[in-house]
């Protein structure tokens, strides 16, 4: 007998529930061009206010949300700091140079995290003919790192370093890391200027990210989403599913954390060399260097249990709604064999 593929590829393959699936059904709709959608509304102003900003705007993605924030705080040419393995500078496939014409300067993010005094460096440039940063994008959690959650003094010292600029903080999966940490997504949010979180990956929509920050830069921002082809109209469909996924499925993220530590036990048994790594990661994902990445997947595929590459030699396997107990006990079992 075969056994049944559990999708550990990444946490955005989760089927809304049948709670966001009834809501939907039921949700009060209007026009959100003319700003008529009721449930867009409650869904933008839910979200401002649980990451303490003034104004919200519902976006299809989160790539959108982040091309949006980097219109609103730079201008063209513009020098804008980031972690290089950051979702922005990675893998949205060019678009802040086609969208926002910036220049970033990539920071070493390896350990999940921003070094203030890289930072410091970096600005102290300026006096020196280097082009003057304006801007910082991070990330919380920290995708490349293994969904790395930053620590309360790291955030503070981050925001030492970075005063005066502009902060943009990609919260892509903020509630995993409020879970992690026991910080509110306001005091997580608290150094940014913008924030976006998406709630198509752990919280389980079928689509849809917000971003939040001041009533006058979300004015701005309302205007790119137009630009960038992202305004919607009955979209209060999609934010009926995002008002289920804030009120029902942020506390059960813990479960997808207890599931990845699972995982991370595993493969810091199989890749002891990388135990200190692994140990910084501490939310739904493990992520591991593995030179032979189709030895492993196909390893792990024997086992029916998809995976995932976020590099060459770079595996991700992710935990979430729709990955049980017994699921990820037997992605455990298979790490803990593979060749
Ligand atoms: C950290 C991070 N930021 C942004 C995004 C982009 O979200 P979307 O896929 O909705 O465009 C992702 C998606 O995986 C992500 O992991």
């Amino acid at each position: 007998m075969s056994l049944p593929i559990v999708d550990f590829r990444s946490d955005t393959v989760t089927q809304p529930t049948p709670a966001m699936r009834a809501a939907m059904a039921d949700a009060s709709v209007g026009d959100d061009g003319y700003g008529e959608d009721p449930t867009v509304t409650a869904l933008e102003e839910r979200f401002a206010n649980l990451v303490g900003k003034e104004a919200a705007i519902f976006v299809p993605s989160g790539t959108m949300a982040n091309q949006i924030a980097l219109r609103c705080l730079t201008s063209p040419g513009d020098l804008v700091l980031a972690g290089a393995r950051q979702h922005i500078v990675r893998y949205e496939l060019g678009a802040s140079a086609a969208n926002g014409s910036v220049q970033f300067h990539v920071l070493d993010d390896a350990r999940g995290r921003l070094e203030p005094e890289e930072i410091a460096t970096v600005r102290a440039g300026a006096i020196h003919h280097l082009p003057e940063a304006t801007a910082l994008f991070m990330e919380n959690t920290h995708m490349a790192s293994g969904g790395r959650a930053s620590t309360p003094d790291e955030l503070a010292g981050v925001m030492s370093a970075a005063a005066g600029l502009r902060i943009h903080l990609d919260g892509a999966r903020l509630f995993n890391a409020h879970v992690a940490t026991g910080r509110t997504p306001a005091e997580l949010a608290g150094m940014a200027e913008t924030v976006m979180a998406c709630l198509s990956k752990g919280l389980c929509c079928p689509v849809g990210s917000l971003l939040a920050g001041p009533a006058d830069v979300m004015g701005r921002g309302r205007l790119h989403r137009k630009r960038l082809g992202g305004a919607m109209r009955q979209a209060g469909i999609l934010a009926a599913a995002g008002l289920v996924a804030l009120d029902e499925m942020v506390d059960r993220l813990a479960d997808d954390h207890r599931r990845a530590a699972l995982l991370r036990e595993a493969a810091s048994d199989r890749w002891p060399n990388q135990a200190e790594e692994i140990a910084l990661q501490h939310t739904n994902m493990v992520v591991l260097v593995e030179p032979d990445h189709e030895a492993l997947i196909d390893h792990l595929a024997s086992f029916g249990v998809l995976g995932d590459t976020l590099a060459p030699g770079v595996v991700r396997l992710v935990t979430h709604h729709d990955v049980d107990d017994a699921a990820a006990e037997r992605a455990a079992a298979a790490l803990r064999c593979a060749p």
